[in-house]
């Protein structure tokens, strides 16, 4: 089997940290987001993948390269010259897409889930239809594209609407799809969205159904997200593997700590909290519903809540971070320094408090 994943964009939501790595590389729960995807697609016997790229691909590349073996898969990346929207790069990947005239799997690189792929395809046989999505329910759907079901026949999709201004329901598009190759004769090679223009069509044809998906979903495509994705992944691995799990006297609730991290005397670490290699955690310091990336340090009795910490920050001692803070590759808090919501460009140093939310570049 064949599947294609959507890593164009450039995942401004997601800056600072997306400044200094491509979106789908940016850890999430310790491996990059697209590894993921890239391991639920093999386990589900898929042996050829395509990423679709917008941006010159050479970290991605190099990055993942090395996992082909590792999963037993065939990674090519396929380079739009310009941004070719959602649709778009699936007509640009067709010799792939369409080699064995069999369905093919497509991925929004951000979102996070237990994939149901193998399910996903048997489902999608079964009915015949030239499309189906993975839908999910949410509080607020304003932000995805929302799926109307017909009356009468189940799961059929009567109508999608992408990013609905007016409330049309609750059940939204968890941007994973299956799709038969003739779907690719739908779209031109130019720059298209597949929710507002191919979804559409196949609505029309009364070819699209959807799958609901069960347990948790998440676009962690902004840090809010990240963070509450990371809450969502953390339980579902306390469920699935709870071995992958720290454990300790210091330990609260869900907490994931690469092995090579190091931690302090005297630490709260938790609940939902993930610590990336090679970080170093001071004495004295609490760590609530934050991430900590790769090589980053923590000083002591600093306290940080509802954060995320690039790559090789420094966190000076006594130090608060909170309120959806996010500190890019490099940053420097400096000791007792409060940050509230500070989003903080790479290498800058912070010396005075961040009272309120803003952009520190
Ligand atoms: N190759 C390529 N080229 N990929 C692109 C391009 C492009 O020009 N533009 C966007 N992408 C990729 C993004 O990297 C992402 O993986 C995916 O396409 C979807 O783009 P987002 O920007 O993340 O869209 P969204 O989150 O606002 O909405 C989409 O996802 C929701 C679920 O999270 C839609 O598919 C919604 O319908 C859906 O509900
Ligand atoms: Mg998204």
């Amino acid at each position: 089997m064949k599947g294609l994943i959507l890593v164009g964009g450039y995942g401004t939501r997601l800056r600072p940290l997306t400044l200094s790595v491509p979106k789908p590389l940016v850890e999430f729960g310790n491996r990059p987001m697209i590894l993921h995807q890239i391991e639920a697609l093999a386990a589900a016997g898929v042996t050829d993948i395509v990423l679709a790229v917008n941006y010159r691909p050479e970290v991605m590349v190099s990055t993942l390269k090395k996992y082909e073996e590792e999963y037993g898969v065939s990674i090519t990346f396929s380079v739009e010259t310009e941004p070719l929207g959602t649709a778009g790069p699936l007509k640009l990947a067709e010799k792939v897409l369409k080699k064995d005239n069999s369905p093919f799997f497509v991925l929004n690189s951000d979102v996070i889930c237990e994939y149901p792929f193998a399910e996903l395809a048997a489902f999608h046989k079964a009915h015949g239809g030239a499309g189906t999505i993975v839908a999910t329910k949410v509080d607020e759907p304003s932000k995805y594209g929302v799926i109307v079901h017909d009356r009468d026949t189940p799961n059929l999709i009567d109508r999608f609407v992408e990013k609905p201004v007016e409330f049309v329901g609750n059940r939204i598009n968890a941007g994973l799809y299956i799709l038969n190759p003739e779907v690719i004769d739908l779209i031109e090679l130019k720059p298209t969205s597949i929710e507002k223009e191919t979804f559409p069509l196949l609505v029309e044809n009364r070819s699209l159904y959807s799958f609901d998906l069960e347990g948790f979903w998440m676009d962690v495509g902004q840090p809010k997200d990240f963070l509450s994705g990371t809450c969502l992944y953390l339980t579902s691995l306390a469920k699935k593997k709870p071995e992958f799990l720290a454990k300790g006297s210091y330990i609260v609730g869900n907490v994931l700590i690469d092995p090579s991290a190091k931690i302090g005397k005297d630490c709260k670490i938790g609940p939902n909290v993930v610590i990336g290699p090679n970080v170093v955690v001071g004495d004295g310091v609490r760590i609530q519903r934050s991430v900590i990336l790769k090589s980053s340090i923590i000083k002591n009795h600093a306290l940080i809540k509802s954060t995320i910490v690039g790559w090789n920050s420094t966190v000076g001692e006594w130090a608060r971070l909170d309120g959806v803070s996010v500190l890019g590759d490099d940053v420097e808090v400096k000791d007792e320094v409060y940050v509230n919501g500070g989003k903080v460009l790479p290498h800058k140093t912070i010396s005075s408090n961040v009272e309120h939310e803003q952009i520190i570049m």
